[in-house]
């Protein structure tokens, strides 16, 4: 795949592999994440580039996006995976859980975005892959805050898609579900009742297997087709990577 890619948030989880994924179909790419030395050894495991970068920086995210887009020769894609999860009872919420999960979740796509628009609207077919979740779409009951960043991430990806389209820049928002270190931090936290409530829910709404998915098998390889051509008439939609959870 002829394409310049960068993707931020590729330490860990769906971001390192949309990383392995995108460069195993050819793409040049750099990876952005504020967590350095799981950043570099996995893009130096994928041929890929890696600088830190902390995306409520608007500083950090512009001289970073510049650099790799510089490196690179100009870029294609921004794919924004980095995001928290943030949990607690809506009427407990402080204004610091509120505002750290909208400064990461929702500031830090807008910065990363808003730095690879002068970047992206060079070329005729580029595109932004922002990442959300099922809780922007559907209730989420513990997580207010999550589910409010995710939201406001998903409409602001839907406003660019045709304020900026006119760019010839795409720009799609992914609800995915996959086991990574987020989920088993959530599952961590929870009574081995709850543990085992969660797993009968996922069993029961997940008409695909039945639990989450596996970030390289079954998330990366939708972003390395959404950045590719073959998507080249999408923008503006909601997409989710989640083996049918919430249909
Ligand atoms: N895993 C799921 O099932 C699931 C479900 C719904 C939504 N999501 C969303 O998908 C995305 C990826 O999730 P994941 O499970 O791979 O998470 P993860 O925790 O495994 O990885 C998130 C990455 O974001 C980086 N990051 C966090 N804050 C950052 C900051 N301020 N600056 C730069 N990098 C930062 C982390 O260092 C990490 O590498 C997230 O936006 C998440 O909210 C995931």
């Amino acid at each position: 795949m002829d394409k310049r890619v960068i993707v931020v948030g590729g330490a860990n989880g769906v971001g390192a592999a949309c990383v392995r994924s995108l460069t195993g179909a050819g793409a040049s790419v750099f990876s952005l994440d504020m967590a350095e030395e799981p950043g570099r050894r996995v893009a130096e495991q994928a041929g890929a580039g890696f600088l830190p970068c902390d995306v409520t920086s608007r500083e950090q995210v512009f001289s970073a996006v510049d650099s790799a887009a510089s490196e690179m020769g100009g870029l294609d894609a921004l794919v924004h995976v980095a995001g928290i999860l943030v949990q607690g009872p809506a009427e407990e919420l402080t204004d610091e859980v509120w505002s750290r999960a909208m400064d990461i979740n929702a500031r830090g796509p807008m910065l990363t975005n808003q730095a690879a628009f002068p970047h992206l609207k060079k070329g005729d077919r580029s595109c932004i892959l922002n990442f959300a979740s099922s809780a922007a779409l559907t209730a989420y009951p513990g997580g207010a805050a999550y589910s409010a960043s995710k939201g406001a991430v998903t409409a602001w990806t839907r406003t660019i898609a045709v304020e900026w389209a006119r760019f010839g820049i795409r720009a799609n928002v992914i609800h995915p579900s996959a086991a990574t270190s987020m989920v088993e931090q959530h599952r961590n936290k929870m009574s081995d009742e709850e543990k085992a409530a969660y797993a009968e829910l996922m069993r029961q709404k997940v008409p695909l297997g039945g639990e989450f998915g596996d970030p390289d098998r079954d998330i990366a390889p939708v972003i390395t087709f959404l950045v590719s051509d073959g998507a080249r008439f999408m923008t503006g939609q909601n997409i989710p990577i989640n083996g049918g959870y919430y249909i």
